[in-house]
């Protein structure tokens, strides 16, 4: 016994030390079979012996039980924010200044990327992980300790102890790799793509789950400290980057000493150009003091050290030819400019077309077929011109001018004012347009609106060709028979696609409010519809007023309901829907009881683990609704809501015949979303 417990330990350190070859030092010692047979033993070690599972072994990486809600902690040390700037010369003359606050030295800079992510600072205590936060208001952060020890390369245990007490901090980000790798997966599986890397990772750290966090793609470097109570304390920043790397713990990889002006300048030029190498994005630099002495010698001003400085980077630019401009219809039918550009590589893919925004854009940066043009990227999945070389012109370029016809339909467009931007907009006035009612499709499908898989802009386009599909009507109509017809479509997806168009029908209300496309009503809106009207109806025959008094609907948005339902083939669409069998109504409150009591009496069980609600949350909501969340199923069980994993619960509901509820049914059943 004695003998297989030292060989579990072992086998711990031994993951451990392949964890860091791979996930820290980017040098992997084995392959990824060797490593899987010896984390599938450990695995085994920790099934047959539960007691033996130590804190930080490489399985407790993977996340735990969703929590309801993040606690707030006071950072021992304040977490601060660094100067900015983007001028070389402010660069300069912050060395100065710190050159002048110190007279009797000659002191050392370090130049070091600057990462772009998300700020952290994660506690250790001889040589334990025990905490991790985010920065917050610098003050006070959220505890994620759940989620950052799901991070490979955050070591629960270092590779020694330095002393009772190490606060580390730096930045969360995702490699480009790994945030490309995601997003494919994402598209594949009908998600939303994230917009850029830094969304993806403040998005993967406020997540209550830790099990999802644990499948994002995220990493760390450190770059400083905070509470630091260690045998030996570092003097210098280059002792501190070492003594990072002594602990196991990610650290800059370039790092530059610098003793002048010239050599800062030079750092920063080279790493402008190294930077387009690195596994990540990296804004800027930061050029920090290298003495720790000195550090504390100049100090702080209430919201920065004097000692370092933030000099950022231009956004990724590059220069094109621009051949043509064309028009792009939205589902609205409004008319989008967009450059189409010869292709070049920007930023980690090829560009070739960029948006020019509207009309007024345009003429303002006076944009020409055939300019040569700065196009920018910054971090942003769509490009966008910036401005014109008009020093490079010929003569030969040529204005646009705005086609008085939609190119979709050949309607006559209208120009206007836009309600809320001010700009000048084209429109087509056509609802027929092909473009929009494909976009008004796409929309509907949406995963923010009816949630139908495949109903992508691909099948959405081939629908609206072909005939089969005109208003959001149309695809309740649909037989197997159509949609396998169509090119590239096997019956399988069909079968999928058209399941997931007859399991949106008893949606919940405001995913139906939202995929109508009311001008101006997004997701938020359509909740706050929903919580007050509850059924379409009702918000059909609500008068501006009524529409106004709800939080956050002002005049516009009101006048733009009001009139949506006053058009008459929107009236004839939402019968339509009704009479396909559409849920067009949360359930109704009942009097005087603001319809909380739904569940009256009812005896519930809860078991397994729902994909959104914590147990808690779905024991409150019952009892809101005035039902009791119970412990064990019996012929008074009303019914039993079952997730993942529900085990003898389930078992015993179904041989007493009690019905059984997903998340989903049961939060339509009550009235509520999540
Ligand atoms: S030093 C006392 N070093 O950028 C603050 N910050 O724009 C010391 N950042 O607040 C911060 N890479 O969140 C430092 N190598 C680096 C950094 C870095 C990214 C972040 C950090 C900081 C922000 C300033």
């Amino acid at each position: 016994m004695a003998d297989e417990r030292s060989e579990y330990l072992r086998l711990v350190e031994e993951i451990r030390r392949h964890d860091y070859a791979y996930y820290v030092q980017a040098e992997p010692t084995i392959t990824d079979r060797q490593y899987d047979a010896l984390y599938r033993k450990l695995l085994d070690f920790e099934q047959a012996h539960p007691d033996w599972i130590v804190d930080d072994s490489p399985t407790r990486k993977v996340g735990g039980e969703p929590l309801e809600g993040f606690e707030s902690v006071r950072h021992e040390v304040p977490m601060l924010s660094l100067d900015n700037t983007y001028s070389r010369e402010e660069v300069i003359a912050f060395i100065k200044k710190v050159k002048r606050l110190l007279p009797d030295s000659e002191p050392l800079f370090t130049v070091e990327p600057k990462v772009d992510g998300v700020a952290v600072s994660v506690r250790y205590e001889d040589g334990h992980f025990v905490r991790a936060t985010t920065r917050g208001d610098g003050t006070m952060g959220d505890d994620i300790t759940q989620n950052l020890r799901t991070l490979r390369s955050i070591p629960l245990r270092l590779h020694r102890n330095p002393g009772p007490v190490l606060e580390v901090r730096g930045e969360v980000f995702m490699t480009r790799k790994g945030f490309i790798h995601m997003n494919e997966k994402r598209v594949k599986a009908g998600d939303a793509p994230f917009a850029n890397a830094r969304n993806a990772t403040a998005g993967s750290l406020k997540q209550l789950d830790s099990r999802l966090v644990s499948e994002r793609p995220l990493d760390v470097i450190f770059y400083g400290f905070g509470a630091m109570d260690i045998n030996e304390q570092p003097e210098t920043n280059v002792r501190f980057m070492e003594l990072l790397r002594e602990c196991g713990l990610p650290a800059p990889e370039h790092f530059w000493v610098c003793d002048s002006v010239e050599a800062i300048a030079d750092a920063l030029s080279e790493l402008d150009q190294l930077r387009k190498t690195m596994p990540y994005e990296t804004d800027g630099a930061v050029v920090k003091l290298d003495s720790m002495a000195l550090r504390e010698e100049i100090g702080y001003t209430s919201k920065a050290p004097r000692w370092a400085m933030a000099y950022k980077f231009e956004a990724e630019q590059g220069i094109t030819r621009l051949h043509a401009i064309t028009v792009q219809v939205g589902r609205t039918g409004l008319l989008t400019p967009v450059a189409e550009l010869e292709p070049i590589p920007l930023a980690g893919s090829t560009v070739s077309r960029a948006t020019l925004h509207n009309e007024d854009d345009m003429r303002r940066k006076d944009v020409r077929i055939g300019d040569l043009v700065i196009i920018e990227k910054a971090g942003e999945v769509i490009p966008a011109v910036v401005r014109v070389e008009t020093s490079e012109r010929t003569g030969k370029e040529k204005e646009f001018s705005f086609p008085g016809e939609c190119p979709e339909c050949r309607t006559t467009t209208v120009r206007e004012t836009h309600e809320i931007s001010g700009n000048t907009v084209h429109r087509c006035p056509n609802r027929e347009c092909p473009a929009q009612v494909r976009g008004r499709l796409i929309h509907w499908c949406s995963r923010g609106g009816m949630d139908i898989e495949g109903g992508g802009e691909v099948l959405s386009r081939q629908l609206v060709e072909s005939g089969l599909v005109r208003t959001p009507a149309d695809l309740y109509r649909l037989t197997q028979d159509q949609v396998a017809g169509l090119e590239r479509m096997g019956s399988r997806s069909a079968r999928n696609f058209l399941d997931g168009v007859e399991a949106s029908k008893s949606r919940d209300l405001w995913r139906l409010i939202f995929s109508l496309g009311i001008p101006h009503v997004g997701t938020s809106t359509a909740k706050r519809l929903a919580r007050e009207f509850y059924s379409i109806d009702a918000i059909a025959s609500a008068s501006a007023e009524q529409l106004e008094a709800v939080e956050d609907i002002g005049g516009i948005m009101a006048a733009a309901i009001n009139s949506w339902f006053e058009d008459p083939p929107n009236r004839e669409l939402i019968e339509e829907l009704r009479d396909l069998g559409l849920r067009l109504a949360d359930p109704v409150p009942e009097a005087g009881e603001q319809g909380e009591r739904i569940l009256e009496g009812m005896s519930i069980v809860l078991t397994g683990t729902l994909p959104n609600l914590k147990r808690k949350q779905a024991a409150d909501l019952i009892e809101k609704h005035g039902g009791k969340a119970a412990s064990s199923v019996s012929s008074k069980t009303a019914f039993v809501v079952a997730g993942d994993e529900a085990g003898s619960k389930l078992e015993k509901a179904n041989k007493l015949g009690i019905p059984v509820l997903s998340e989903e049914e049961f939060l339509n059943k009550i009235g509520e979303s999540i």
